[in-house]
C-alpha cells in the first residue's frame, strides 16, 4: 500500500483554507471532503483503516492501526465516513453533551500559523446527544464496524458544575450501545470549571459512579466498553500525582493525554497569542510526551495510553511511542499537514 497520491494536493488546498477565517475553513474543508466521499469516492482512497503492519490489541479492542482522529474536529459524529478515507485506525469524536449548545460566540478559532499552533475556546459546540447518535447509526464504517470508534462526552455549560455526574451519566448510558469506548473529558480549558473535576476527591467522586455504571451497562449490552479519562496537559507535579493514584486506584481502562494548554510561552508575542482559549498544536507537544512519560511510569506497562498532542511528523509519533503512548492520536497536525501525516504515521508507527 503506498501513500496516495491525492494527498500531495493538500499544501494547494491548505494555501486556500488559510485565507479563509478559521471555523470557515473548517466547516468548508468537512463540507468538501463529505462531497468528495459522496460523489467522487473513485478517486479517494477506501472508508477503511490502514493496515500497514499487525493489529494493536488493547482495552480488549482490536485497533487495526496506532493512529487516530482526536476528539473535537466531528463534534456531532456527522463526517465519519468521509474521515474515515484518511485511514485512522480509529476515530474519536463529540465532545457531546446531553442537550445541544451553541458553544462561546464567534471568532472562537485561530491560526497560530508560525508556531504550527491553534487557539479554540469552542465551549462544546454540539447538536446534542440525540443527533449525535442519529449521526453514528447512519454511518456505513460505524455501521460495519471498519474501525475502533471512541465517543468522547462532556457537560452542558449549563448544568452546575457540582452537577456534571448526572450529565457524564446520562451520556454514557445513551453513548455506550454504539461506542467501542468512551472517554470522559473533564479537561477542556473552554467549559467553566471543567478542569476542577481533575482534582483528586472532585474525581472519585466523578468516576466511581460512571464506573459502576459501566459494569451495569457491561451487564445490560453484553459487551465490555473500556472507559478512557482524557487529560490536561497543565496539571502540574502534584496534580498529576494524585490523578494517577485514582486512575490507579480505581482502575480506569485508559488514560487520553493530552488536551490543549493555557500555557502561552512558546507563543508569546505572536499575533493571537493572547486569546482566551487552549492552545494546541506544536507548542503542546512537549507537555503532552512529558505528560505521557510520566503517566507510563506510574501506571505500568499494561495500562492503555492514547498520546495527542502536537503530533506533525512520523518522528513526533516515534517519541510518543517512546514516551509510553501506546496509540497516538491528531487534531492540529492534520490541518497543517493534511491527510498525508495519518499515512505517514500509521506507516511508521506499524
Ligand atoms: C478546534 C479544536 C477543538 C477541540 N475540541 C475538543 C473537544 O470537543 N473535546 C476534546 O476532548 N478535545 C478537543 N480538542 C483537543 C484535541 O482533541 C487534542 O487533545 C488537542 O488539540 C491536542 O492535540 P493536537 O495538538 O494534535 O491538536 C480540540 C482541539 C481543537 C484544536
Amino acid at each position: 500500500m503506498t501513500k496516495p497520491l491525492l494527498w500531495s494536493g493538500y499544501p494547494l488546498a491548505r494555501r486556500l483554507l488559510f485565507r479563509l477565517d478559521p471555523e470557515v475553513a473548517h466547516e468548508v474543508s468537512l463540507a468538501g471532503l463529505d462531497f468528495a466521499h459522496r460523489w467522487l469516492g473513485g478517486l479517494m482512497p477506501p472508508a477503511q483503516p490502514l493496515r500497514l503492519g499487525p493489529a494493536v490489541e488493547l482495552a480488549g479492542l482490536r485497533f487495526p492501526n496506532r493512529v487516530g482522529l482526536a476528539a473535537g474536529l466531528d463534534k456531532n459524529a456527522a463526517h465519519l465516513d468521509g474521515l474515515a478515507r484518511f485511514g485512522f485506525g480509529f476515530l474519536e469524536v463529540g465532545t457531546v453533551t446531553p442537550l445541544a449548545q451553541s458553544g462561546n460566540p464567534k471568532p472562537r478559532l485561530f491560526r497560530l500559523p508560525k508556531a504550527n499552533a491553534l487557539i479554540n475556546r469552542f465551549g462544546f459546540n454540539n447538536q446534542g446527544l440525540e443527533a449525535f447518535l442519529a449521526n453514528v447509526r447512519a454511518s456505513r464504517w460505524a455501521q460495519e464496524h471498519r474501525g475502533i470508534l471512541g465517543l468522547n462526552i462532556g457537560k452542558n455549560a449549563v448544568t452546575p458544575i457540582e452537577q456534571a455526574l448526572s450529565d457524564y451519566l446520562i451520556c454514557l448510558e445513551a453513548v455506550t450501545p454504539w461506542a467501542d469506548y468512551v472517554t470522559v473529558n473533564i479537561s477542556s480549558p473552554n467549559t467553566k470549571n471543567l478542569r476542577d473535576l481533575q482534582a483528586e476527591q472532585a474525581l472519585e467522586a466523578l468516576l466511581e459512579p460512571l464506573l459502576e455504571r459501566q459494569a451495569r451497562l457491561a451487564q445490560q449490552h453484553q459487551k465490555q466498553t473500556p472507559l478512557f479519562l482524557k487529560i490536561s496537559p497543565d496539571l502540574g507535579a502534584v496534580g498529576l500525582e494524585q490523578l494517577i493514584g485514582v486512575v490507579r486506584n480505581l482502575r480506569i481502562d485508559g488514560v487520553v493525554a493530552t488536551n490543549t494548554t493555557l500555557d502561552r510561552s512558546l507563543v508569546q508575542g505572536q499575533p493571537h497569542a493572547q486569546e482566551t482559549g487552549g492552545l494546541s498544536g506544536q507548542p503542546v507537544h512537549l507537555r503532552s510526551l512529558q505528560t505521557v512519560r510520566r503517566l507510563r511510569e506510574a501506571l505500568g506497562p499494561t495500562t492503555p495510553i492514547i498520546g495527542v498532542g502536537g503530533i506533525f511528523s512520523a518522528a513526533d509519533g516515534l517519541a510518543m511511542r517512546e514516551a509510553g503512548a501506546d496509540l497516538v492520536q491528531v487534531y492540529t497536525g492534520l490541518i497543517y499537514r493534511g491527510p498525508a501525516l495519518v499515512y505517514e504515521l500509521a506507516e511508521r508507527l506499524a
